[in-house]
């Protein structure tokens, strides 16, 4: 069960703009965050929420989506992210995150499938323009945004090629593909 979980688990980008997430639903996640590992249990993340359309037009054009795709800006109006979770570094907390986030951010995007939502990490953040739309405090940096939603497009797993390109394309049905390292070729003895 947790492989298929995984395995659903995927980077989802485009979603049905008229399903929203409660602010109860993005709690519950942030719990399943809350409850993981943390580096000497230090537990420096913050998150900020937004499940409101307003808030949410602020962030959605302060984040970039799929590099590899030169030809697709980002999900059109109508197939936005309903909801945000901002993952934020507590620095009054501890000097650094570790490998924290993501550990904290899997746990959210499983709980998203588990509950048949879905979503992304997105790292690439115009960071500054985030914290002065958002007020964010000084005293948390801004790691990254996981966008989430109900998502409407079909991710499927490839093996990666002989060619050993690793990345992502849609086909002429839109389907993303998104290859993976087979597991001889990432077991090293
Ligand atoms: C740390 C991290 C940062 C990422 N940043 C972005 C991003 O800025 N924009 C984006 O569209 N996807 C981003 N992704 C999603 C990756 O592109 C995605 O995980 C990868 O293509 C593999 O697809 P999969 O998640 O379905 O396995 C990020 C993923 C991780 C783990």
């Amino acid at each position: 069960m947790l492989r298929d979980l995984i395995r659903k688990c995927r980077s989802f980008r485009r979603f049905y703009g008229d399903v929203p997430i409660s602010r109860e639903t993005l709690l519950d996640l942030v719990d399943l965050a809350r409850l993981s590992a943390s580096g000497a249990n230090r537990q420096p993340l913050k998150y900020m929420l937004s499940n409101d359309p307003q808030k949410n037009a602020l962030i959605f054009p302060l984040l970039g989506w799929a590099g590899y795709l030169k030809d697709w800006p980002g999900p059109v109006d109508g197939e936005r992210p309903t909801a945000y979770v901002i993952v934020l570094h507590d620095k009054e907390i501890a000097p650094s995150t570790g490998c924290d986030h993501g550990i904290a951010s899997q746990s959210i995007l499983l709980g998203a499938v588990e509950k048949g939502l879905g979503g992304c990490i997105i790292a690439s953040v115009k960071r500054e323009e985030l914290r002065a739309a958002l007020a964010i405090p000084e005293r948390y940096d801004i790691i990254h945004v996981i966008a989430l939603g109900k998502p409407k497009e079909q991710v499927v797993i490839d093996e990666v090629g002989p060619d050993g390109d690793i990345k992502y394309w849609r086909d002429a049905a839109a389907v993303h593909h998104v290859p993976k390292r087979r597991l001889d070729d990432i077991i090293v003895g």
